[in-house]
């Protein structure tokens, strides 16, 4: 598999995002982190470790790609462990942006359930891909329009545990 991210330079972005959300957030409320169930899972894991703010973390699920096909189907929210967020700074935690549709959808039922403000962070945006306008508040690295796994993504759920961003060979981009 051809690397694309490696695991320092993920870190090091990280870092630095980190420091990002912390400066975007002055009241001293504390940010409830939404992270998109189960790409989100190792940048969340890593990105909250770094964050110097009062944190509460919760989860919410958004699928679109189902078993073996990259091309995206029908999107189903379901929020059961999603605590209270009304009134809360939410930030929502992708992994990658690619045609917008998730991010936008989760984004409007937060709000909908209550949340008083909703930042959203991606560590991937694809380049050319975007269908639906939607503009990331925090975007870890910006990638060629190819089909990416690894560091939380997936290619029909393997592959998530690499600890950096490989290109898959094989599946149609
Ligand atoms: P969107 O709604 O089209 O923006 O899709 C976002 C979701 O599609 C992400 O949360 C991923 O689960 C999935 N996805 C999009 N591109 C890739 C990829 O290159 N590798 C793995 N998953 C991807
Ligand atoms: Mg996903």
């Amino acid at each position: 598999m051809d690397v694309l991210i490696t695991a320092d330079a993920i870190c090091d972005r990280i870092d630095r995002m980190a420091g990002e959300i912390g400066a975007a957030y002055h009241d001293g409320r504390p940010l409830t982190v939404v992270g998109i169930l189960t790409g989100c899972l190792v940048f969340m894991a890593d990105l909250i470790r770094r964050i110097d703010l009062p944190v509460r973390v919760a989860f919410i699920t958004a699928s679109s790609y189902r078993g073996e096909a990259t091309s995206p189907g029908k999107l189903l929210i379901r929020d059961e462990l999603l605590p209270d967020i009304r009134g809360r700074h939410v930030l929502l935690l992708d992994d990658i942006l690619d045609t917008g549709k998730t991010l936008t959808r989760v984004v409007a039922h937060l709000l909908d359930r209550g949340a008083e403000t909703v930042k959203a962070g991606v560590l991937l945006r694809k380049v050319g891909r975007q269908e639906v306008p939607f503009e990331p508040d925090f975007v870890g690295f910006t990638i060629p329009d190819r089909f990416v796994v690894g560091y939380g993504l997936d290619f029909n759920d393997e592959y998530r545990h690499l600890p950096y961003i490989g290109v898959l060979d094989g599946p149609p981009a």
